[in-house]
């Protein structure tokens, strides 16, 4: 359902011609208001690329030190183009930063919450934020104003906010409560933004899900299937994404273990099964377990979600299981290699759960290293973006400013994080620093036929010794 004005909007991105800006088209001004609450990964890309397309857009941040730094225009979190891109909407005037929320809603025509929803202890997501947020919103809502919920939420949750808002006076102003997901992967955020592959919108009162679907198409014209629905199934769209996801990383890791047992080559078994549209080659890599912000709090909230509906998740359960056995296989790789680990020096190459973040949150290379303390292992780390945040979080890790100095006098090294660098290191200067050549390639990025040659004993996931 395409309206007058984005046609209007439309003809005029295209009369305008589109001036590129770290690659990406400059929209002219849409005369749309948004306000975006939360600036972490997914508040800061939301605010930034909106104001892109050309709305105004007003972020809160509730953290004042944060809060100062983005009006400032410094970004924590190490996300591709992002800087660039929020730097060059503040300097237009398109994106501003504001601490008073009042001020930052007044004439926005949505309202979008993007605060976090992380794990309590007994795995059901804590809402505190979003309604803390809704709370704090009710009063001060104007009539007709959507809220849109961006943060990850259980099913429900966009009822619940409905119903706090009739508590506290803003039914009566008809505002809306839209269920707008966000599927973007850190490292490709910025990308994700301005080519997504689906947009979700639930919600019950048509206007308001054609405003939000117009905020989008004003960018991305027709390139973008919006899947329209009611809100609990956009919630739970999110949720089943990311199980499915967690349940591909699962079973490709069991299929490593197996292929190791087989004496057969997991990459080349994943290439001949991702070729079949069916299953594609995405989500097919073996490694040391799912993690970040995403994953795994996902997967324990839709577990606690059957709890509470009286279902059996069983494929769940198991993804659960096998993802938490992952890092003790790793650090069985290392045993295997070193023999005891106790004493014994571990370099290990790549703290963050992916490469191109620096989001240490429930990264399994941490969970490995944990593992390989307990067992008496000295360890020594280098991650290339996230050393300040791990120095904040793990005070006494001993981080090596390269590489090379990770390998020094190591009995052995791991690769946790698939960073592109570590394929282009010298291995044979690296080897040469090493007490003893031994490394275990957790991402099965390195050729392991160039590493047996350079007289490593190699061990990657699910890949035979010394074959490419
Ligand atoms: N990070 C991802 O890759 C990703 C992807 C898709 C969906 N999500 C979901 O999006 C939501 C946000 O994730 P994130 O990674 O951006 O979280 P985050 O923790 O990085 O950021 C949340 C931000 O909100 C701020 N905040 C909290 N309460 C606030 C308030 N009352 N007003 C203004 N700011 C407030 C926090 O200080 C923080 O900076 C979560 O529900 C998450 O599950 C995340």
């Amino acid at each position: 359902m395409r309206t007058d004005t984005d046609n209007k909007l439309k003809k005029r991105e295209l009369s305008h011609g589109l001036a590129t800006e770290a690659g990406l088209p400059v929209y002219p001004s849409t005369g749309l208001r948004v306000a975006v609450l939360g600036g972490g990964f997914v508040g800061l890309v939301a605010a930034a690329g909106f104001a892109q397309f050309g709305h105004t857009v007003a972020l809160v941040e509730k953290d004042p030190d944060k809060s100062k730094e983005l009006r400032a225009g410094r970004i924590r979190i190490h996300e591709r183009g992002l800087p660039e891109l929020f730097g060059a909407n503040l300097r237009r005037h398109r994106l501003g930063v504001f601490s008073e929320l009042a001020e930052a809603i007044k004439g926005a025509h949505a309202i979008f919450l993007a605060v976090g929803t992380p794990s309590l202890p007994s795995g059901e997501a804590d809402l505190s934020a979003v309604f803390e947020v809704v709370e704090t919103l009710g009063p001060l809502l104007t009539p007709k104003q959507i809220l849109v919920l961006k943060s990850t939420v259980p099913v429900g949750t966009a009822l619940q906010v409905r119903n706090r808002l009739s508590k506290n006076g803003a039914a009566k102003k008809q505002v809306a409560v839209v269920s707008n997901p966000e599927f973007l992967r850190e490292g490709t955020a910025v990308m994700d933004f301005f080519r997504p592959q689906r947009i979700v919108i639930g919600g019950d009162q048509p206007e308001a899900i054609e405003t939000i679907a117009q905020l989008y198409r004003v960018g991305m014209m027709d390139a973008c299937p919006i899947v329209v629905t009611n809100n609990e199934t956009a919630e739970m769209i999110k949720y089943a994404s990311n199980l499915f996801l967690a349940t591909k990383v699962a079973f490709v890791n069991e299929l490593a273990n197996l292929c190791d047992a087989a004496g057969l080559n997991v990459t080349e078994v994943t290439r001949g099964m991702g070729l079949d549209s069916r299953i594609s080659p995405e989500f097919l890599n073996p490694g040391p377990g799912f993690g970040g912000s995403c994953l795994p709090k996902d997967l324990d909230a839709i577990l606690n979600l059957a709890r509470k509906q009286g279902v059996r998740l069983s494929i769940a359960e198991a993804v659960k299981e096998a993802n938490a056995r992952q890092p003790r296989l790793v650090v069985g790789k290392l045993e295997k290699l070193v023999g005891t680990l106790k004493g014994k020096t571990i370099g290990v190459l790549g703290l963050t759960f992916k490469a191109h973040t620096n989001d240490l949150r429930s990264s399994p290379a941490l969970a490995v290293m944990k593992r390989l303390e307990e067992k008496g292992a000295l360890l020594q780390a280098y991650d290339p973006v996230a050393e300040g945040e791990a120095r904040a979080l793990w005070p006494e890790l001993k981080l090596a400013p390269n590489p090379e100095e990770v390998a020094e006098k190591a009995d052995a090294l791991v690769v946790l994080t698939e960073w592109p660098e570590f394929m282009a290191l010298n291995w044979e200067e690296i080897g040469q620093k090493m007490k003893s050549k031994n490394i275990v390639d957790a991402r099965n990025l390195l050729v392991p036929e160039i590493l047996a040659r350079l007289g490593f004993n190699y061990l990657g996931m699910g890949q035979k010794p010394g074959e490419a």
